[in-house]
């Protein structure tokens, strides 16, 4: 909707955000702006048409009920509801008066979508029901319009992608891939959410509000109408559809949002600019001098240590195969040679190759708001590349059978190259796996299964919003450099998608919040009569095809 629509709206209110200072200037046209919201106190002057400034020195000096004192102005009628910061925005536009106002009119919509200006739903008397925040994308002014062909027996359901989550003090209810959020201001808004997850008509709702004490003039429904139709037009509400096929699944949108999973739309949606919320995005080091950082290398955990064997670096260099080569063979090799599983020489070269120390130093890291605020971050590079180099990856082995090594689990010390043996063969190694061979379409019993697990903190110590997704990106880079040295080496080698992290965690006695398994690696002894040499281009397609007939019968 346009702004001049939004501000003939009852149910529109204005207020500056919440952690927001707003001061107008006294000597310029501009207000001044301040905010604690990233931890570290801002401020900055923007310069405002003088008609802006007027409204903004309304809005501020009376704490919402302005100075027009014309009796409407969003005090609640004395019943109490009223918000005390915000005033009703057909007011605002009263306020924005002089030649300029019409810069004014603009400047505030700039303000709203800066999330500067807060508009809020309210009911006509003024009980504020939910304020509107915007993303950094926040494009459209909100939508408070009645959805065409839509009747008091509409039967309406929260979209299964709306969540509630608490930031600060404030009760924020949003949905990913939105441009808008809504803080909560009235239990009501909170019994109403309840009501519309079980599915809910707008005749219910009236209902619900009459039972709320809407005295006669349907105040609160009023409100409450407003709230349904910018929630139905954001999509935080859907049709409740047929629930019986795939239940909570086909009720959202198109196809492609029917197969979102939440959690996916969530974790991709915050951890993308743009879909943000917040202040801050990536590298901020926000905990300098809240929270020690992670070492960069792993403490050692107790147990027998095993050397590894150490290659030749100029030897590999000279022997191994073009990358060309490497690259066109590489593929996902589920079978293994039984009479000659893996050896530890072979695991010891693998480790050496693609997971060792290269070596460690200390770089100098600064809070990206304070300056002052700065620490010594260990890092510890190794052969693979990773965002923020944090190498927060470290890498377990299940063994089954392997030549020189027992059945059991182990760590990888990658800075004095050994195995840590964690403990024997028991139910949990067993378990993780059996899942592997479940992964794997029970096509082969890994020999080796490598979890790469993460130690989170050594990436959320410095990042907003896209630690998580990093990580994830780490773990990929890790599998196909595990895969290229596999056909380097002659090894077998395949990647999971499904491993079960609590097993894990029983395992090896991490605590999942901590460190834990993110991605898993089968690795084993190369079929005799399997030679990666024979692959060319044209055997590649082949034996990809060949494979795809396998798997589909
Ligand atoms: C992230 C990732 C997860 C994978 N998950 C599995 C899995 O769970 N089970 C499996 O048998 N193969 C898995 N693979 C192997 C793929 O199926 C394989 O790479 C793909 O079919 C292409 O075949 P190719 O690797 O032989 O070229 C995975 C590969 C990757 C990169």
């Amino acid at each position: 909707m346009f702004i001049t629509e939004l501000m003939k709206r009852r149910e529109l209110t204005v207020r500056v955000r919440r952690g927001v200072r707003l001061t107008p200037a006294d000597d310029a046209a501009a207000v001044d702006i301040a905010h604690g919201l990233s931890g570290a106190e801002f401020s900055n002057r923007i310069p405002v048409s003088l008609s802006l400034k007027r409204a903004l020195v309304w809005l501020t000096a009376g704490d919402g009920d302005g100075d027009s004192g014309d009796g409407d102005s969003g005090d609640g009628g004395g019943d109490g509801d009223s918000d005390p910061g915000a005033a009703p925005l057909r007011e605002f536009r009263d306020a924005l008066t002089g030649g300029d106002s019409h810069f004014g009119l603009l400047q505030t919509v700039a303000l709203v979508r800066s999330n500067i200006l807060t508009l809020g739903i309210a009911t006509p008397r003024g009980r504020a029901l939910a304020d509107i925040e915007f993303s950094h994308a926040g494009r459209n002014l909100p939508d408070l319009s009645a959805p065409a062909a839509w009747g008091d027996d509409a039967k309406l359901t929260l979209s299964r992608f709306a969540y509630l989550h608490r930031e600060n003090d404030a009760l924020l209810l949003s949905r990913p891939l939105k441009d808008k959020r809504l803080v909560l201001r009235d239990a009501f808004a909170g019994k109403l959410l309840i009501d519309l997850g079980r599915g809910m008509t707008v005749r219910e709702a009236r209902d619900a509000c009459a039972g709320d004490g809407d005295d006669g003039d349907g105040d609160l429904f009023t409100g409450v109408t407003a709230l349904i139709h910018f929630l139905y037009n954001e999509e935080f509400l859907v049709d409740a559809g047929d629930r019986d096929r795939l239940p909570t699944r086909l009720e959202e949108g198109d196809a492609a949002m029917q197969q979102w999973d939440f959690h996916d739309a969530l974790s991709h949606a915050h951890s993308r600019l743009g879909y943000n919320f917040g202040f801050d995005f990536g590298g901020a080091f926000p905990f300098i001098d809240i929270i020690e950082p992670r070492p960069a290398v792993k403490e050692s955990p107790a147990g027998e240590r095993i050397a590894l064997y150490k290659p030749d670096l100029q030897t590999m260099a000279a022997t191994d195969k073009r990358l060309t080569e490497v690259v066109i063979q590489r593929m996902s090799v589920r079978a293994y040679n039984e009479d000659a599983p893996v050896s530890l020489q072979q695991l010891g070269e693998f480790f050496f190759r693609t997971g060792r120390v290269l070596f460690a130093t200390d770089a100098r890291v600064a809070n990206v708001h304070d300056a002052n605020r700065q620490t010594d971050m260990g890092m510890a590079w190794r052969p693979y590349p990773t965002g923020g180099a944090s190498y927060e990856l470290e890498f377990y082995l299940t063994v089954d059978r392997a030549d020189g090594l027992d059945a059991g689990i182990y760590y990888y010390a990658p800075a004095a190259h050994e195995l840590i043996k964690l403990s024997a063969r028991n139910e949990f190694t067993e378990g993780l796996i059996e899942t592997a061979f479940a992964s794997c379409a029970r096509i082969v019993r890994p020999q080796v299964v490598v979890h790469i697990a993460a130690r989170f903190q050594r990436v959320s110590w410095k990042y907003h919003n896209i630690a998580y997704a990093t990580v994830l990106r780490n773990t990929g880079v890790v599998y196909q450099t595990f895969y290229l040295h596999a056909v380097a080496m002659g090894l077998a080698g395949c990647g999971l998608g499904a491993g079960n992290s609590d097993l894990f965690c029983r395992a090896t006695g991490c605590a999942a919040h901590i460190e834990c398994s993110i991605g898993e690696f089968m690795l084993g002894s190369l079929p005799a009569d399997f030679d990666y040499a024979a692959i060319d281009l044209e055997a590649s397609a082949a034996l990809h095809q060949a494979k795809l007939a396998t798997s589909a019968r």
